[in-house]
This record gives C-alpha cells, structure tokens and sequence, in this order.
C-alpha cells in the first residue's frame, strides 16, 4: 500500500471546558448547565483531529505544558493517532483552557480563553524534516516567528504546499500571505478589516494570482478564489446546531485533505463546506468523515 501523505500542522492545542446552556446567560445570573465537556480543543488540535480521519498522516508542531490539563491533550491527540514528536514541552508553563458556552437557542459558542504558554518557536521548527511534508499548515499567530518558518522553508526549497489560516487580525498577518499557496480567511477577519461584504473584501486583496484562498462567511457558506475565477458555495439552510466550536478548524481540514487526496479546488471547497455543516449539527469532532 502506498505511504499517506504526511501533513504538519504548526499551532494550538488547548483544552475546551463546553457546557451547553439553553441561552446565553445575563451577566451576575447563576443557572444549570444541560451537559458539561472537558475536551481537547485549540485550531490545530481540532483540524488534526478531523484529518485523522482520511488516509492522511498527521503530525503536531506545537507546545504543550506538562501539567495535569496537558494530559487530556496529549492522551486525545494520541488516540486519534496524531504524531507528537515535534511537539515541544514547557514545564515551567500552564496547559491553556477555554471555557466555552454553547448557547442552544442562537447557536452561538463564547468563548473566555486563558493562556501562559510560550508559541512554537522557529528554533523547534527548523529541527523538523520539512521535505518529507506533503503540507504544511499555519495557524495565524505568532507571526514572527512564523515568517521565519516560511522563509525557511523557501530556502530549504520545500516542494509540498503551504496554507494559512487568518481567523483574527495580527500584527503583520499580512506580510506572509505572499509566502503560502492557500489562504482561509474567516469572517471575523474581514468584518475586523472594515469590509461587510466578502466580495468587497476579496477585491482588496493585494496578493498574488497564484494564491488560491477561501473566505468563510457563516451561516451563509463560503467564497473562493482559484487560478483567477472566483465563486461562491452556499450553505444549506436551516441547520440545526448544537455544537459550532470548531467549524472554520473543520472547514479547513476538510479542504487540505480533499486537495491532498487528488479533488479539484472547487470540489474540495464544497466537500469542506459540507462537513463544516455536519459537524455543526454535532457534539465535537469525531465520526464525521466516512466513505472516504
Ligand atoms: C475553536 C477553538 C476552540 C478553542 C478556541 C481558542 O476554533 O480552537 O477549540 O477553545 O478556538 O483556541
């Protein structure tokens, strides 16, 4: 059988404590929760987690604290059989946690984040056998340290792809797009920048022609760009959510696996967008690639 395609994913991992409430609470009330779940979480964690479940191999570039919390992540990360060995461990530091709220009523998640974990450094990146890759994915943050990583890999003349997920507004965010070769925007990025429209916002975009990209759009469904056409995939309607932690990590796992596994660009943007809409409709990440 054919070796899979190795893909390394350079970002999060944190723990998620989600407690789904009927409604978003007033601030000072006190009220139940209808189910309460420690779980891992984090972009990269959540997007590695999907792609265990194609005929991919997985590797985490990430840190990871060694206290009680770290546990979850690691003993999560291991069962779904996500390589750990360019993981770089923190002793000193603590596992970072989201308390989550899924409201049932508007579908909304809150999310009140806390971490003291240092960033993946380019020191431990630069140790990892890129060539052997065939994809590299960044989650948007850490930014500096991130450029060196893309440097790095154009001087070290790597052949696979790179993609780039931009959820929030970072300093300098902007100075790599020109570095990768796929970008996924999310909303809260573009409705940040001033633009309320993706198209308008697509427009702006200064980037090269041969970057291909994605904008997420919500509820609505998703805009792409590829090789100079441009379109849109809507999503179906009335969607009944119950869990929306996780669908731009889903989307975007959706969209590197399709790709790798030989789809054109617009078919894996719609096979993204789709299982974006399954996992919404469920609790966490599990069982929702099949037939593959
Ligand atoms: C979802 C998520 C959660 C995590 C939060 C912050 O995209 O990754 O799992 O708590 O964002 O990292």
């Amino acid at each position: 059988m054919e070796k899979p395609h190795k893909v390394l994913l350079v970002g999060n991992a944190v723990v998620d404590l989600v407690a789904a409430v009927d409604f978003y609470p007033p601030e000072d009330a006190e009220c139940r929760a209808d189910s309460l779940r420690l779980s891992c979480g984090g972009n990269c964690a959540n997007t590695l987690t999907v792609l265990s479940q194609y005929p991919l191999a997985g590797y985490f570039a990430g840190t990871l604290a060694t206290d009680d919390f770290s546990k979850v992540i690691k003993s999560h990360l291991f069962e779904h059989n996500i390589r750990l060995q360019y993981v770089h461990y923190q002793p000193n530091s603590k596992t970072p946690v989201s308390i989550v709220w899924n409201a049932a009523d508007s579908g909304t998640r809150t999310i009140v984040h806390y971490r003291d974990l240092p960033e993946y450094s380019f020191q431990s990146f630069e140790s990892i056998k890129t060539n052997e890759f065939a994809w590299i994915h960044f989650e948007g943050r850490n930014i500096d340290q991130i450029k060196l990583m893309l440097n790095h890999l154009t001087a070290t003349d790597f052949q696979g792809s790179i993609s780039l997920e931009v959820e929030k507004s970072r300093e300098g965010i902007e100075n790599i797009f020109n570095k990768v070769n796929y970008i996924n925007f999310s909303k809260h990025y573009v409705l940040e920048n001033s633009f309320n429209q993706a198209t308008d916002f697509m427009q702006s975009l200064n980037i090269k022609n041969n970057i291909s990209f994605t904008v997420t759009w919500g509820d609505q469904g998703v805009y792409w760009s590829h090789n100079g056409k441009t379109g849109f995939h809507k999503a179906k309607n009335n969607l009944n959510i119950v869990d929306s932690i996780g669908a731009g990590d889903t989307f975007n796992a959706g969209l590197i696996a399709n790709l790798l596994l030989g789809e054109s660009f617009e078919n894996s943007v719609s096979l993204a967008n789709q299982l974006a809409a399954k996992k919404i409709q469920q609790h966490g990440f599990d069982n929702l690639v099949v037939n593959v």
